[in-house]
């Protein structure tokens, strides 16, 4: 809220960290994971931050909130909006993801979501996102209507994680543009907007 005029200020920093869905050993996500957190970065008004599913420590002999790891609890509160990196397993998303999504639950409330997906195949982890969507729907999350799609990802990053096509660039930064005004849209509707009005 700007003091002066008591008009939201559409400038405040927004916080959206982009979550690495995937414990995997050599997994090429990363390389996904780290350009999109580094064009977010680059974007003004942003905060954000690589949250490395491998690096949240999560049981795995119980679920859901039970669950719940007290920092990324406080990251997802912080939030206004995610990006979840989701690599194509059996056509589906990874199971760690998911399990580290139920931990948390009226933190993501009204908040937005977009999604990368990844795979070897040719489809840019379209699958693993449709199946993901539903999920982001229970948790509460907007998800937006662009996704980014790494397809044959062994070929997009060299071997040192350097992006070898730039058409990607552009992608993402349209992908960026629409989270962050849904970002700003929730965050502005969170403050001020009631449920019951
Ligand atoms: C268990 C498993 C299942 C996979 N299933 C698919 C698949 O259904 N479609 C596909 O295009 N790639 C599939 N892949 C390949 C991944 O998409 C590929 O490894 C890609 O680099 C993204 O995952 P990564 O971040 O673990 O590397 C699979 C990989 C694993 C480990």
């Amino acid at each position: 809220m700007n003091a002066a005029s008591g008009m939201p200020d559409p400038t405040r920093t927004l916080f959206i960290p982009v979550i690495l869905g995937t414990v995997r050993q050599g997994r090429r996500s990363l390389a996904a994971a780290r350009l999109v957190t580094s064009e977010l970065s680059r974007r003004p008004g942003i905060e954000t931050e690589l949250i490395d599913i491998a690096r949240v420590p999560l049981p795995v002999d119980d679920a859901g909130e039970a669950i719940k790891d007290p920092g990324f609890a406080s990251q997802m509160e912080r939030a206004d909006a995610l990006v979840i990196v989701s690599p194509e397993y059996n056509h589906g998303y990874s199971g760690l993801l998911k399990h580290l999504l139920d931990s948390c639950l009226k933190e993501y409330i009204h908040k937005a979501v977009g999604v990368v997906g990844v795979s070897a195949g040719p489809f840019g982890g379209t699958r693993s996102i449709e199946n993901l969507l539903p999920v982001l729907r229970e948790l509460g999350l907007v998800t937006i209507f662009w996704d980014v799609n790494f397809s044959s990802v062994q070929t997009v990053f060299d071997e040192s994680g350097a992006l070898r096509d730039d058409a990607y660039l552009v992608r993402i930064d349209k992908f960026l543009k629409e989270l962050v005004w849904m970002a700003k849209t929730l965050r502005h509707g969170r403050e001020h907007v009631a449920l019951d009005e």
